[in-house]
């Protein structure tokens, strides 16, 4: 009998590329069946297509260097901070771009070479640059004087640095992931750029080697990123050129982010035209790196019908977050039986205690009902990241999925590690 398929054929370019429905309607990641993984290791469990990860760190290396020889992509590692994925991107030959001393100990732990490791910040404390600085890190991104200060006081030796500017460039995306305006946090307003540049020319250690921006998440349009590119033209010329991520990508059959091919062809014809010949481009992607390899799968713990159907499972915002924070419009699919067509229109709902604890408004089942387990597509960005402990949620593990074989990344906290946090009776006396 022929594998039956989603239910929705249009499911398969929103789900991992080596996901699968089995002749039983079951679905399986990387030959994985989910409700067995989810039995296995316990839920709510991120699990990773490891070859369409692959894949994708391929197709955006290999696409970035047949358009311009002189590139580099960077893993923006805060999209998925998990030491596997550090090392399989190293592997795949990607940089690492880090934002923090735990993101860069994990890329030096993962065998990363240290001369391809980034680090960002827009407040690094003196001990993150210390850390950067013994490992001997390729780039430092420094985000104004205070950079400058403390690397003053560590740096023996030259350090390559890059410049954070703001563009001025302002995506139409949720003012929350928008990094690249006038506003903005991050980075130094053009003429504010140019003079730290001027002061840093003679430094013994410090060398500006180029600048760096990035305009937000989430992007769904490649004209913002050529708009971005054209604004460094007028701080003269530099070896390198980090020009971020920000690629948006597909949670649901309605959505049309721009191609691989269309955001390559884009910004590297925008080089082309304002960047020096000979210079370095550098792209850090997270998001549209990895979020289609990965999904999500939640055990239901509850169904019922009162002023609506809710369907209520045993994850929600302590492990999705952005559900919360950007209205993230997921696509939910009951693992059980993917080929099935829905016949339930429900509130799919998390379990901790916040109104915003929605997974999917009006989400589309197929028969859900109590022990099935319910898959979110597309959440291989951010939702480990901001995993968190609401209501005394465990961090949920991570499993990647190759060839009908699973490998755990990341353990499920214990409920030991969550209360070994805490400084209790048996070593203080709160009493009074
Ligand atoms: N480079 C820099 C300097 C960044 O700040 C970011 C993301 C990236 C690269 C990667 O951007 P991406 O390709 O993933 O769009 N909390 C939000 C995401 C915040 C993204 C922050 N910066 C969310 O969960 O969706």
């Amino acid at each position: 009998m022929a594998a039956p398929g989603f239910h929705d054929p249009r499911f398969e370019r929103i789900f991992p590329p080596n996901a699968s429905v089995r002749t039983d309607g079951v679905l399986e990641i990387g030959g994985c069946a989910l409700p067995e993984l989810a039995a296995e290791y316990g839920t709510p469990l991120y699990v990773i297509d490891e070859l369409g990860l692959r894949e994708r760190m391929r197709a955006y290396r290999d696409g970035l260097a047949a358009r311009r020889p002189n590139s580099q992509v960077a893993f923006a590692s805060k999209s998925f901070p998990v030491l596997a994925a550090y090392a399989i991107a190293a592997a795949e030959g990607l940089a690492i771009d880090v934002a923090g001393a735990g993101e860069l100990l994990l890329a030096l732990e993962s065998g990363a070479p240290p001369e391809l490791i980034h680090l960002h910040g827009n407040a690094k404390s003196e001990e993150e640059l210390a850390l950067a600085v013994d490992a001997g890190i390729g780039t430092i991104v420094l985000d104004g004087e205070a950079d400058v200060e403390r690397l003053d006081a560590l740096l023996t030796r030259p350090q390559d640095v890059l410049i954070r500017i703001i563009p001025g460039v302002d995506p139409r995306v949720p003012r929350a992931i928008s990094t690249g305006g006038e506003r903005s946090k991050f980075g130094l307003p053009i003429p504010q750029a140019k003079a730290l540049i001027e002061r840093l020319e003679g430094h013994p250690f410090i060398t500006v080697v180029g600048l760096h921006l990035h305009i937000g998440s989430q992007v769904l349009e490649v004209e913002p990123f050529e708009r971005a590119v054209e604004a460094v033209r007028e701080l003269g010329e530099f070896p390198v050129y980090n020009i971020g991520g920000g690629l948006g990508v597909d949670y649901h059959v309605r959505h049309a982010a721009p191609t691989l091919d269309a955001y390559l062809d884009a910004i590297t014809a925008a080089a082309t035209c304002v960047l020096p010949a000979h210079s370095r481009l550098i792209i850090e992607p997270g998001r549209s790196l990895v979020a289609r390899s990965g999904v999500t799968a939640y055990r239901v713990n509850n169904v019922k019908r009162t002023g609506a159907t809710f369907v209520a499972v045993d994850g929600g915002l302590a492990d999705q977050l952005n559900v919360a924070l950007m209205d993230m419009e997921f696509t939910p699919l009951v693992a059980d039986r993917a080929s099935t067509r829905p016949d339930t229109v429900a509130q799919l709902v998390g379990r901790q205690c916040e109104s915003g604890d929605l997974l999917v408004d009006r989400a589309e089942l197929a028969a859900p009902a109590t022990g099935d387990t319910i898959v979110l597509a597309a959440t291989g960005a951010y939702g480990y990241t901001l995993s968190n402990n609401y209501n005394g949620a465990l961090k949920p593990a991570v499993v990647f999925c190759r060839e009908g074989e699973s490998r755990l990344a990341v353990r499920r906290q214990t409920y030991a590690e969550f209360l070994g946090h805490h400084v209790g009776p048996s070593q203080q006396s709160w009493a009074s």
